[in-house]
């Protein structure tokens, strides 16, 4: 068996601060709201939060555009408020993993208003500029945002370069100093307490010195991931281990937009020279069309489990996976690969966490997810808030590639907002997520699904989480099996083995509405086996399982 490590056990909960809970009814949340909640999560049983930015920004995207590492956004409280989070959090035995994001800055931070005063200002090479060629931009990279990647700078007569939006540039890391400033930030928020990070983007901040033209995409622009895994990437993650984090013992997952599995197996080794794990985007990325996600595709179950069962397989012993359906930037999991009509949705929530609850890896829950929050029916474009979304409706709309309706049918389906609106904690106004206005609409459906609701209720996809991640603590097998996928040619059900020593762990999903039948392997078949946890009343072990609609089951057995 591999080696043990606490990160490994854990479950990490994903909070997105604006949008968890208000404490002073201004419509946006905050820290004091977390720490308010800090006994949910601490019933829920999760070891460790990871919280999305709270630094000082002009939320141009919601706090990855920051203008001070070392100060916390006004709307969300104070430095004296983060402290007694983090103490409450420590106090209850939750770990903290901060967002960390230095791909980019805010171009409202200092070394950014610095760097664009001047060729020769000391901050100029803090920041990728460029002279244009031929009259234009240096080569034909995209935003992750719509447009170019390139902005002109008039004063200057350069651009600079930016892979997110025109307020978030690209930091220059082939410079030490950029460096130097990065890794004593981190080692600032390690010495105050913090558990670990999450690195946004981390797989892009090694730009390629040929600044080549990448494949045009539906726009005209090539992807932001051209410059994914670039050629002194493992250098710059191996030098952050030596400088910052040997000696410390933290929690690292690495944002790797782009990473391929071969990428993988250096950044997350477990000779621990780099990462612990990463957040890789096959699986999320199935139901896009190429680059584009704007399309109300599904995806194929046969892929899915081709391509997760590449990754359980491809890192077993060698790396660490994450394993995550939900985040801040992905589209509700019941709403995309589940049933959220009333009708099937708890049970298909329930079906799709054991689904991956039960994998090699370390889980991540995102808030909401807990209760099967669904995506949102935004009325109109007018009731979205993030950039992603209104730059692509926009920019394809104003092109010709989509309609309105169209898009307004691809937003509804894939934006990033459908993660954002309020939690929904119980069934009074704005779901009890503020006494205010809150920053965006709250899904109407918070009178049926809330928290308040499923706390107290024992057949609850709160409670079912709740007995997920407890059985994780009891079983080593969950966390280091190896695993096998069975019958992968079946577009009904996901089906797969752990095993750990002479013990092994069958688990059955059926992802659609119709019932179904799985074989059970030679090996398992004729053995006695125990029901560990599953969605259904009734499941019943034979040669042949009977799957009711979105039923997942996972049997335990011995071998003798
Ligand atoms: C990451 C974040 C996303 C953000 C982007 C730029 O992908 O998860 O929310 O917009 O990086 O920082
Ligand atoms: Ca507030």
């Amino acid at each position: 068996m591999q080696e043990k490590a606490w990160w490994k056990e854990s479950v990490v909960y994903q909070v997105y601060p604006r949008s968890f809970c208000d404490s002073n009814g201004d419509g946006i949340g905050d820290l004091n709201g977390i720490t308010s909640k800090l006994d949910y999560l601490k019933e829920l049983g999760v070891d460790v939060v990871w919280l999305s930015p709270v630094y000082q920004s002009p939320n141009d995207d919601n706090g990855y555009d920051i203008s001070d590492y070392q100060a916390i956004m006004e709307d969300f409280g104070t430095m004296e408020d983060f402290d007694r989070m983090l103490e409450e959090m420590h106090k209850r035995g939750i770990r903290l993993v901060m967002d960390l994001v230095v791909n980019h800055t805010s171009d409202e931070h200092p070394w950014f208003v610095e760097s664009r005063k001047g060729k020769d200002n000391p901050y100029r090479d803090y920041y990728i500029w460029k002279d244009p060629v031929d009259g234009h931009a240096p080569n034909n990279w995209g935003s992750c945002f719509s447009g170019p990647a390139w902005q002109w700078d008039e004063e200057t007569g350069q651009y600079y370069l930016h892979l997110f939006s025109v307020k978030q540039p690209d930091l220059n890391w082939e410079n030490e100093k950029v460096r130097d400033e990065v890794f004593s930030m981190m080692n600032w928020w390690l010495d105050k307490g913090v558990d670990g990070f999450r690195m946004d983007v981390i797989s892009l901040i090694s730009k390629d010195p040929s600044y080549a033209d990448g494949e045009a995409g539906l726009n005209g622009y090539s992807s932001f991931n051209v410059c994914a895994n670039g050629p002194r990437v493992h250098e710059y993650l191996q030098e952050m281990r030596r400088r910052v984090l040997d000696g410390r013992d933290t929690i690292t997952v690495g944002e790797c937009s782009g990473v391929t599995l071969q990428e993988a197996l250096k950044y997350a080794s477990l000779d621990g020279k780099e990462l612990n794990m990463v957040f890789q985007f096959e699986h999320t990325n199935l139901d896009a069309d190429g680059d584009n996600k704007w399309t109300d595709k599904k995806c194929r179950l046969t892929e899915l489990k081709e391509v997760l069962s590449n990754w359980q397989n491809g890192l077993d012993g060698k790396a660490w996976n994450s394993l995550f359906w939900c985040n801040h930037d992905q589209p509700r999991i019941v709403s995309r690969l589940g049933n959220d009509s009333p009708e099937y949705r708890e049970r298909s929530a329930k079906m799709l966490a054991v689904c991956l609850h039960m994998m090699q890896g370390t889980p991540y829950v995102y808030q909401g997810e807990e209760l099967g929050m669904t995506n949102v029916p935004f009325p109109g474009v007018e009731d979205f808030r993030d950039l992603d979304s209104i730059n692509a409706y926009h920019e394809l709309t104003e092109k010709g590639i989509f309609t309105e309706e169209e898009m307004l049918r691809f937003m509804r389906y894939k934006s990033r907002d459908n993660a954002r609106t309020p939690m929904q904690w119980d069934d009074s106004a704005n779901a009890g997520f503020t006494t205010g206005t809150p920053w965006i609409m709250t899904n109407p459906n918070y009178k049926q699904i809330n928290a308040a609701e499923q706390v107290g209720r024992p057949d609850s996809v709160f409670r079912f989480y709740q007995k997920l991640i407890a059985l994780r603590k009891e079983k080593e097998i969950i966390v280091y099996g190896g695993y096998k996928l069975l019958e992968p040619d079946s577009e009904s059900v996901y089906v797969y083995e752990r095993t750990l020593g002479k013990e092994h762990l069958l688990t059955a999903c059926n992802f659609t509405d119709r019932e179904q039948e799985v074989r059970l392997p030679e090996e398992a078949a004729g053995r006695e086996a125990s029901l560990l946890i599953g969605n259904c009343e009734g499941a019943e072990w034979g040669d042949m399982l009977r799957l009711q609609p979105y039923e997942a089951v996972v049997w335990n057995w011995k071998e003798d």
